[in-house]
């Protein structure tokens, strides 16, 4: 099990609610994904999503980045309610995101991955570039600076020239959290962001969450299967378990919640 500082062990101040999930439903044909699925996600929040698989939580971080829209229900993010965001809304409203598979493009190099992660932020583009270089050229290097403190932070300084396709998994998903956070985004989702690493990645992993979170105040929404990471940073649980919230609470509550434990031994439902 991953052994990491607990996030209850920080002084941190958990503030108003960011995000409001309100009885979103969606279906692909005959699969009811999410069923009325309702949660908060306060500001500077780690949130873990939990479940077996199949339970809809990717089907969660893909409506809340826009990429589906919902059958019913609607979103409420810094305050607006909206009924679906579009990708670039969400991106705009600085919602960033990881995916369950690696997204990077492996043969660019990692700062190049990263930098693309800022296309949101140039403002300037080619005609600025021809009338006013200046300003152009400032702006780049207020991105460069940005991405070189992103780098700094995550310690990748050594494979910054290197295609990402050459590095090894735990350390591309590390490439893939920095274009993520290059965004400067409010709220980071994470799906899976220690699938397929070793106990020592993982914990390199818990390591970074915490300290983004803390340096850079970035609420937070992850979907983690191990059950030790998700006692050890997140400050509150969701679980869904066949596209339906199940329990939502402090992680030592949610871990002794009689119908989380039935959803993850496979045994019949509370509602069955
Ligand atoms: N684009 C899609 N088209 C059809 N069915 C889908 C689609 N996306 C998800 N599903 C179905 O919706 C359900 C929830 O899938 P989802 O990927 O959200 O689960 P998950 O909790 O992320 O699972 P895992 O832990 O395996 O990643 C599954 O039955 C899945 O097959
Ligand atoms: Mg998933």
């Amino acid at each position: 099990m991953t052994q990491v500082a607990p996030a209850s062990a920080s002084t941190k101040s958990i503030g108003e609610v960011l995000l409001k999930i309100e009885d979103v439903s969606l279906s692909f044909g005959a699969v009811h994904a999410l069923s009325e699925v309702g949660f908060e996600v306060r500001d500077r929040e780690i949130l873990a999503i939990i479940g077996p698989n199949g339970a809809g939580k990717t089907t969660m971080l893909n409506v809340l980045s826009g990429w589906y829209g919902p059958d019913q229900g609607g979103i409420v993010f810094k305050g607006v309610r909206r009924r679906r965001l579009r990708p670039h809304e969400a991106a705009t409203l600085g919602i960033a995101r990881t995916f369950q598979n690696v997204a990077l493009f492996k043969r660019m190099t990692t700062l190049d991955n990263i930098m693309t992660g800022r296309h949101l932020k140039m403002r300037t583009n080619f005609l600025d570039h021809a009338l006013y270089w200046g300003r152009a050229e400032r702006e780049e290097i207020a991105h460069r600076e940005t991405v070189e403190r992103i780098i700094d932070f995550l310690e990748i300084e050594a494979i910054r020239k290197v295609p990402v396709g050459r590095l090894p998994y735990g350390l591309q998903k590390r490439v893939e959290l920095a274009r993520a956070l290059a965004a400067e985004p409010t709220l980071l989702l994470l799906d899976e962001p220690m699938a397929g690493m070793n106990s020592e990645e993982k914990e390199d992993m818990c390591r970074y969450i915490l300290d983004v979170n803390d340096e850079f105040g970035t609420t937070m929404a992850l979907i983690e299967h191990d059950m030790g990471v998700v006692m050890d940073i997140s400050d509150r649980v969701v679980v869904l378990d066949y596209g339906r919230k199940i329990a939502d609470g402090p992680p030592d509550r949610v871990r002794a919640d009689p119908a989380v434990i039935a959803a993850y031994l496979g045994v019949a439902h509370a509602d069955a």
